[in-house]
């Protein structure tokens, strides 16, 4: 199995973005699982959650992470905030390649997603209750598999991707 570059943490974190940041630097290909099983589906995430329940949607979720997993070329994974909640995520990731923890605080989470309305388990009248009860049951799981834990801040956007590139490449004994 090849090294694979995947990134953990929760919604709103940026694991979509600087993931495409660091697939472009690294040269590898992009799976972003949400996208994924959205395209596999051709359905959304909310249509999912809808239809199949949070069960449902954990199940496609899990396949598409092994699926991704199993590329024989290194790939950045992009995962979706809920993926350390099954233990069988939680195997797959610690033999993936380096998992890398975006951290975000409840109010940037709560700022970042505002006017989302494609969030399932964001979508109730206390968004900040909801938020927190997320964070207090994840931030151990993200904690315990990661192998880098890296917070984006709100500054420059490039310059967050060099940083965190740097401590990919010292992780990996990669040269910068
Ligand atoms: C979820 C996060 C979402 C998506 C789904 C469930 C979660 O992904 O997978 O809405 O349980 O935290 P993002 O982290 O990309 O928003």
């Amino acid at each position: 199995m090849a090294q694979h570059i995947i990134l953990i943490g929760p919604m709103g974190a940026g694991k979509s973005t600087i993931g495409r940041q660091l697939a472009e630097h690294y040269g590898y290909s992009l799976v972003d699982i949400d996208s994924a099983i959205e395209k596999r589906c051709g359905a959304d995430i909310a249509w999912i959650f809808d239809v199949e329940g949070e069960e449902g949607f954990r199940r496609r979720e899990s396949a598409m992470l092994e699926e991704a997993l199993a590329a024989d070329q290194p790939v950045v994974v992009a995962t979706g905030g809920g993926i350390v909640t099954q233990p069988r995520n939680l195997q797959l990731l610690g033999q993936g390649g380096v998992v890398v923890y975006l951290m975000a605080s409840a109010g940037q989470i709560l700022r970042r997603t505002r006017n989302d309305t494609s969030r399932p388990l964001l979508q109730v009248a206390d968004r900040a209750a909801a938020v927190e009860k997320i964070l207090a049951e994840r931030e151990p799981l993200y904690t315990q598999i990661a192998d880098l834990s890296f917070r984006s801040g709100d500054g420059s956007a490039g310059r967050s991707v060099a940083r965190l590139i740097e401590q990919i490449n010292g992780y990996l004994g990669a040269p910068n």
